[in-house]
């Protein structure tokens, strides 16, 4: 069954509210390269869990220099969570991401494909979105996968990694010159 793949939802998630806004099942699964899942979009008791370890990880963000915590949390193809928090440096230009803390710790733990990243921060007006640096590593494991855009209130949205980064360049690329 083909998912309205491109299309923003949006919804809650309150622990134990369930979602309010059903996600689709299945979407296409294809031949999509090393990391590329295209599986099936985390629904119920897993999503909210996936939700919740994004704010936790948030409450452990290392952020003296900007006071912006944000934190992300990655659902592997395996249904593994990784979750990460941005970490800053006194040498500025080292920090890292919460996005990319979560990935590095996925793959230094040998997982590769992934389904879903949650990503949340304390700004209460807007849907905390991933820097390109962010965007362009996520893209490095396929772009078929969803990520949770979400605010303190509890409401997110959701948005396929290929519509945060159109026309994007990957590994496989590099195999056509
Ligand atoms: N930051 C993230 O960790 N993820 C985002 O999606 C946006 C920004 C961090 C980087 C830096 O530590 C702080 O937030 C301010 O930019």
């Amino acid at each position: 069954m083909l998912r309205d793949a491109g299309r923003a939802r949006a919804g809650r998630y309150p622990v134990g509210a369930g979602h309010p806004v059903p996600p689709p099942g299945k979407s296409l699964t294809r031949a999509c390269g090393a990391g590329m899942e295209g599986s099936v979009r985390p629904q119920g008791e897993r999503l909210q869990l996936l939700l919740r370890r994004c704010r936790e990880a948030k409450a452990c963000a290392y952020c003296p220099y900007s006071r912006f915590p944000v934190g992300a949390a990655l659902l592997t193809a395996g249904g593994e969570i990784f979750s990460g928090c941005n970490v800053e440096n006194a040498c500025y230009s080292l920090g890292v991401c919460a996005e990319r803390t979560a990935i590095q710790k996925a793959i230094s733990e040998g997982h590769t494909r992934f389904r879903a990243m949650a990503i949340a921060s304390d700004m209460g007006t807007e849907f905390i979105v991933p820097c390109g640096a962010c965007r362009q590593v996520m893209r490095e494991f396929g772009k078929d996968w969803d990520v949770y855009l979400t605010k303190p209130d509890g409401t997110y949205i959701v948005k396929k990694l290929d519509e945060l980064l159109p026309l994007s360049f990957g590994p496989e690329d590099l195999k056509k010159a």
